[in-house]
């Protein structure tokens, strides 16, 4: 029989030749300008086997950029640094989506390398440090309430994210709602304490992040945008209770928008089935995470709980993941201390089988 892993599958408009996708990873290698460099065209393209990958998270604009060298697709070098990445990965026919990744509060100036304010729903900063230009943990900054007057001019540069992204070649955008960014703090009791129609209710909560993904899908089509979320993560400050609370609303309210797929970071919680409860509540495409190998990764596949599974940390040394897990042959182990340092070294040095 044949194996449910290389089974072809479509996600909304993209077509992806097997199951297993490339979650996205932050790598801290963008050049000068936060435009990805050769080294990333070459990173993404090992990677190309993948039945998709989703990039590292992106800031959309230079007020989304938290972290040390992370891309932006804002400026039109962004944008021709992408087109190369997406030529090479397709080139290879692999397919690939861009995540959008907004850290709000989640920021360390120094990582920026220029001035821009720190924005949040409400003005909390994170409660957690957050590594700096050497790795380091510092703390973040104390981030400006954003006004809702100021919200239609977020969602148009959310919408201009997409567009670039597209324009560059990308295949569709992942807006990132998980770990404690941008819209996992709207969606957080913990992190929005907003009187108005943004905070209180989960029904106000979702608002926000739910007029992102209308935006993404609006200027780039939903068949090309999904999302992703992580239901009960603490990380980043985040109050992990009743995460079915905000997390079925939120599911319901995006799945009227017919949108490409659902990424979940499935933290396995105790008392709730994360990928049962997304069921119940979202009729598209679910691409399923966390901790899985190819052999639960299948079952969660034969069992009809995803359509889709995705490994993060498996394909950092191992390019050609697909082609191990199709050979049954041994994973390299990566060397974790070059994660976000070494250049080329731990990056693209890692040898097919
Ligand atoms: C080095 C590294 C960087 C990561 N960066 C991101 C990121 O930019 N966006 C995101 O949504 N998740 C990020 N993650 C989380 C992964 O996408 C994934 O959820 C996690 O590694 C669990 O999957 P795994 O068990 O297959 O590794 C990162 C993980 C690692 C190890």
């Amino acid at each position: 029989m044949r194996d449910v892993l290389f089974a072809p599958v479509r996600l909304g408009g993209i077509d992806l030749a097997n199951r297993i996708v490339m979650a996205p990873m932050t790598r801290d290698r963008a050049g000068p300008g936060d435009v990805p460099t050769d080294a990333m065209v070459e990173y993404y393209a090992q990677r190309a086997s993948a039945g998709l990958i989703v990039t590292e998270g992106v800031q959309p604009s230079a007020a989304g950029k938290g972290y040390w060298r992370t891309p932006g697709i804002h400026t039109p070098e962004q944008v021709e640094g992408w087109r190369k990445v997406a030529e090479a990965v397709h080139a290879r026919g692999g397919r690939i989506v861009m995540q959008l990744m907004h850290c709000g509060r989640a920021v360390v100036p120094a990582n920026r390398g220029f001035e821009a304010e720190v924005i949040a729903p409400s003005a909390l900063p994170c409660p957690v440090q957050v590594p700096g230009p050497d790795g380091t943990p510092m703390d973040t900054a104390m981030p400006r309430a954003l006004s809702a007057g100021e919200l239609p001019a977020l969602l148009e540069e959310y919408a201009a994210a997409a567009s670039n992204a597209v324009a560059a070649g990308m295949d569709g955008v992942e807006l990132h709602c998980a770990s404690g960014y941008l819209i996992n703090q709207f969606l957080n009791p913990a992190s929005n304490l907003r009187t108005d129609e943004f905070g209180g209710s989960a029904e106000n909560r979702i608002r926000f992040p739910v007029m992102v993904l209308k935006a993404l899908a609006d200027a780039i089509g939903g068949d090309r945008v999904g999302f992703r979320i992580s239901p009960g993560n603490p990380y980043n400050g985040m109050d992990p209770s009743d995460p079915q609370g905000t997390f079925a609303p939120f599911a319901k309210a995006a799945d009227a928008l017919g949108l490409a797929f659902l990424h979940v970071v499935d933290m396995g919680l105790d008392g709730l089935d994360t990928l049962a409860m997304l069921r119940a509540n979202w009729s598209g495409p679910i691409i399923a995470n966390n901790n899985l190998k190819a052999d639960s990764a299948r079952a969660l596949l034969e069992a009809g709980r995803a359509e889709a599974v995705s490994f993060g940390r498996a394909f950092i040394a191992n390019p050609d993941l697909v082609e191990r897990i199709a050979a049954g042959a041994p994973l390299a182990k990566a060397d974790f201390a070059l994660l976000y340092t070494g250049e080329e070294r731990g990056y693209i040095d890692y040898p097919p089988m």
